[in-house]
């Protein structure tokens, strides 16, 4: 894919795809309730495909006619042993929930990725199923996938989680439903909140106090009409390309601003950035609006500790951002970029260097010198969707022709993706 320089303000509307967290969530506790659950505006994003390939394997009818799915839930007990192998594709967070599910049952399973999957640590997630009694292992004994899963009933724990991970946490949460008593999670900061917020909606008992939340084993569930928000982790590349264009003005329309996923907008927002959240609305318990951005001339600012996790997969395009904005911006405790779906730290810092950006990694993070222009650059996307979607969106701001190479993986959060770009660049 090539990105020449906007020669024009970017304006108009755009309506991103639907949440991947929340999608993913939809078809697994869809699954898990009794009766039928109805979902509109579900990603129809690789990712979210894997979750309903994986759940059909386990006997879940699930009909995808794209407007709507509709998954003919069987209760918590109703899943049946999967004859092949379950693949996740490049889903941690398929990987991850559904393992937490496949402990607590009565069979066996084993489910593999694709080669990212099956470098990322799951030793997170073994160690506290293994707490709560489930065998799980590593088949290669790295803590990486493949796994495989034995089930059976489950013992309650509480968990001190040592990574704020809404994937750790929710596959701790959903073992806890095949528990024998309360199943908690303690994170060192709170992550995004997704299942707390449906799989009460769906029936459960759970309760969230502070960066703690627990649930109550054994709950009758029952199926819901959900309506997928828009994703704030896809509007963040218009939200950056609006700001960055000279003259821009983008109106990102139904956008999932819960408070566990904005920080983005708080960060933009203590940039100097002109945004404004209209319309705003909440359906079970997810806040939604539409945000109305307008270029502005940024200047740089320092992100770290609790706000990182309600923001982790927008730091590539926010380093784009700060490359952009006058002055210096730190970003620190954000180490978990390193086990994402590439090592998104090391690989910002290496191409928004080669585009003439003035950045240094750190441990942690990264420090951007910014306010120096760009210039195109050839970047290999390393099959990482955000990665080639936040270089999409510097090669608007840069001088000249940036290519992004393998540039198609942005299938797996936002296939149309480059189409929706080109509507508002043209
Ligand atoms: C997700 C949680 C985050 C996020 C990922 C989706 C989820 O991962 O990066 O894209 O849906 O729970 P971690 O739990 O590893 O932080």
């Amino acid at each position: 894919m090539k990105i020449q320089k906007a020669i024009h303000p970017l304006r108009g509307e755009i309506t991103v795809p639907g949440d991947k967290s929340i999608s993913h969530r939809a078809v697994m506790f869809g699954a898990l309730a009794e009766g039928t659950t109805r979902v509109t505006n579900f990603l129809q994003g690789a990712d979210c495909l894997s979750t309903i390939s994986c759940f059909r394997k386990l006997g879940i009818q699930i009909e995808n006619n794209t407007k709507e799915i509709l998954i003919h839930g069987k209760g918590l007990h109703g899943l049946s042993a999967p004859s092949e192998i379950l693949d996740t594709g490049n889903s941690g967070t398929t990987t991850r929930l559904i393992s937490g599910i496949l402990a607590g049952q009565d069979f066996s399973s084993t489910l593999t990725g694709d080669a990212s999957i099956q470098s990322r640590p799951m030793g997170r997630i073994i160690k506290p199923l293994s707490m709560m009694g489930a065998s799980i292992e590593s088949v290669k004994g790295n803590n990486c996938a493949p796994l495989t899963i034995q089930g059976h009933s489950l013992h309650s724990i509480h968990y001190d989680s040592p990574v704020a991970s809404a994937q750790v946490k929710s596959c701790v949460l959903l073992a806890g439903l095949y528990g024998d008593g309360i199943t908690s999670v303690t994170e060192p900061y709170l992550s995004r909140n997704h299942t707390e917020l449906m799989l009460s909606h769906f029936g459960a008992e759970i309760t969230s106090e502070g960066s703690t939340a627990s649930i109550k084993p054994d709950p009758k569930l029952h199926g819901l009409d959900i309506s997928v928000p828009g994703d704030i982790s896809s509007a963040a590349y218009f939200l950056v390309a609006g700001l960055l264009v000279p003259g821009s003005e983008i109106l990102i329309k139904n956008v999932g601003v819960n408070p566990t996923r904005d920080g983005i907008l708080r960060v933009c927002k203590a940039m100097s950035a002109d945004i404004q959240l209209v319309n705003t609305s909440i359906s079970a318990g997810e806040t939604t609006a539409d945000i109305l951005v307008r270029y502005s001339p940024l200047h740089g600012t320092v992100i770290e500790g609790e706000l990182i996790p309600t923001l982790i997969d927008e730091i590539p395009v926010i380093a784009v951002l700060a490359a952009f904005a006058e002055g210096t911006t730190i970003i620190r405790n954000a180490e978990e970029l390193k086990v994402k779906e590439s090592n998104r730290l090391d690989i910002m810092v290496k191409e928004l260097t080669a585009m003439g950006c003035d950045i240094e990694g750190t441990d942690d993070g990264m420090i951007i010198h910014g306010g120096k222009p760009l210039h195109g650059s050839v970047i290999d996307s390393r099959l990482d969707h955000r990665i080639a979607m936040s270089f999409a969106v510097a090669g608007l701001a840069a001088e000249g022709e940036t290519t992004i190479e393998r540039s198609e993986c942005v299938e797996i959060s936002y296939p149309e993706f480059y189409q929706d770009l080109n509507k508002l660049n043209c």
